[in-house]
């Protein structure tokens, strides 16, 4: 199909940036759409780790192209770090294939500065942000305040546009939270520096995609965190600021409902979270160290240890319908092997209640306990196998369970970290 979007079925870190990677290899063309540096998608390629918080993870396939798409919310810095990353890996060449959409948002230094802010305000209710000023900069797009791609191209716009926030930002700094003033003239001068560099990625990318759309292009939208940390569909509040839904992917992009969408969820094998919010299956016992330490569950954004747990399948199967999923990639399945058994929630029990749906009402969370169904687990390590009737009958178990249990196939299994270590069942795009 030429359009694929891939969405996160959980809290994010399901291993997106490395399906991405490995499917990139048929596109023609790669696109963020939502997020920002808050976050981390690692790639392995011939043993060099990338990760990259902003550039599509499609940018190691030569030949093509790589948009950071119009619902982003761009850190110029972290952006420039990323291309200088490239640059270290003599990948040059990548750098003619990256644009960026005029109408994406930048983070400036002072939502970074609310961020902390806001998080210390909330107190025992904090959200554990990633720090990274995204829902700020997301705060001020929606109220009009926004500093997009477009105005580094114009140092008057700029320089005026930065004024009249910077007085109402300064404001608000001083008089609410007792702290000093943001130097314009200094603020003014970092982003004069950082459009010398990056305008020359910046254009009008509606375009291209539409004019690769109409060539019958193949197109993968790169979502970013996870359907459970959407703005309206996640567990609110604890969710970033954007849509990784699939729909806010096509918003994102600035594509609208075209009809030959594959819709790709990535599920990890197990359950992660970063951050704070609710979390059924968080083990809290030595599966969680097992699955954290053998999975290397850290942030690849901020280093935090992730919460872990066993693969909650009610939120998978609440994926499925959020993003109109047409086929599963399950990642990190080498993770689970050495375990005596494995499982896999099906059903909440909260209260006298037993229910298939993530409760809403956070009153609930609480009293949340999750029911199992409990499988056999494998002894061997499963990493090196690369066809699935060479997988053991326990791991084929899990895999053929979890289509059972969400009516949709699992089209390929990632076993490690490199390109190379996928079992594919099914052919996609
Ligand atoms: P923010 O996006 O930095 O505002 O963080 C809001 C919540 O989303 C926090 O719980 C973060 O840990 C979480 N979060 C944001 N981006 C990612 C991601 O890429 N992977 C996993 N969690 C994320």
């Amino acid at each position: 199909m030429p359009l694929s979007i891939i969405s996160g079925t959980h809290w994010g870190d399901e291993g997106k940036g490395k399906i991405v990677d490995y499917l990139s290899q048929k596109a023609d063309m790669v696109i963020r759409a939502q997020g920002g540096s808050n976050a981390g998608h690692t790639v392995v390629v011939d043993k060099v780790k990338y990760v990259f918080h902003l550039i599509p993870s499609g940018i190691l396939h030569p030949g093509k192209i790589c948009i950071l798409g119009d619902g982003m919310v761009i850190d110029p810095a972290g952006l420039l770090e990323e291309i200088q990353l490239l640059q270290n890996h003599g990948r040059e060449e990548a750098l003619q294939r990256l644009f960026i959409s005029e109408k994406a948002n930048l983070v400036m230094p002072y939502h970074k500065i609310f961020d902390r802010l806001q998080e210390t305000f909330r107190q025992d209710s904090r959200i554990g942000t990633t720090g990274r000023g995204i829902g700020p900069a997301y705060e001020d797009k929606v109220a009009r305040w926004g500093i997009r791609a477009v105005d580094l191209l114009n140092q008057e716009t700029l320089s005026d546009k930065l004024s009249i926030v910077l007085n109402y930002k300064n404001a608000i700094l001083e008089k609410v939270f007792l702290q000093p003033p943001l130097p314009r003239d200094t603020i003014l001068n970092e982003y004069f520096n950082y459009a010398k560099k990056l305008s020359p990625y910046i254009t009008n990318t509606s375009i291209m995609i539409q004019e690769a759309m109409l060539a019958h292009q193949k197109v993968i939208i790169e979502g970013a965190q996870g359907t459970m940390l959407d703005l309206d569909h996640g567990t609110y509040p604890f969710v970033t600021s954007s849509h990784p839904v699939a729909a806010g992917s096509l918003l994102g992009a600035g594509l609208g409902p075209v009809n030959t969408i594959e819709s790709i969820g990535i599920c990890k094998a197990y359950t992660s979270r970063v951050g704070e919010g609710p979390f059924p299956t968080e083990c809290l016992d030595e599966t969680e160290n097992y699955l954290r330490e053998k999975g290397g569950e850290y942030g690849a954004t901020t280093g935090r240890p992730r919460r872990c747990g066993w693969l909650d399948g009610v939120v998978l199967k609440y994926a499925v319908q959020i993003n109109t999923l047409t086929a599963l990639v399950v990642t990190k399945l080498d993770v689970l092997g050495g375990l005596p058994h494995i499982k896999i929630c099906t059903q909440y029990q909260i209260g006298e209640k037993i229910t298939s749906s993530f409760p809403i009402n956070p009153a609930e969370w609480k009293s949340c306990q999750p029911i199992y169904q409990t499988m056999d687990g494998w002894e061997s390590d499963i990493s090196g196998i690369h066809h699935y009737l060479d997988l053991p009958g326990a791991t084929r178990d899990y895999i053929e369970f979890i289509e059972d249990y969400t009516g949709i196939p699992v089209a390929l299994i990632s076993v490690g970290p490199d390109r190379n270590a996928t079992i594919v069942r099914k052919e996609l795009f």
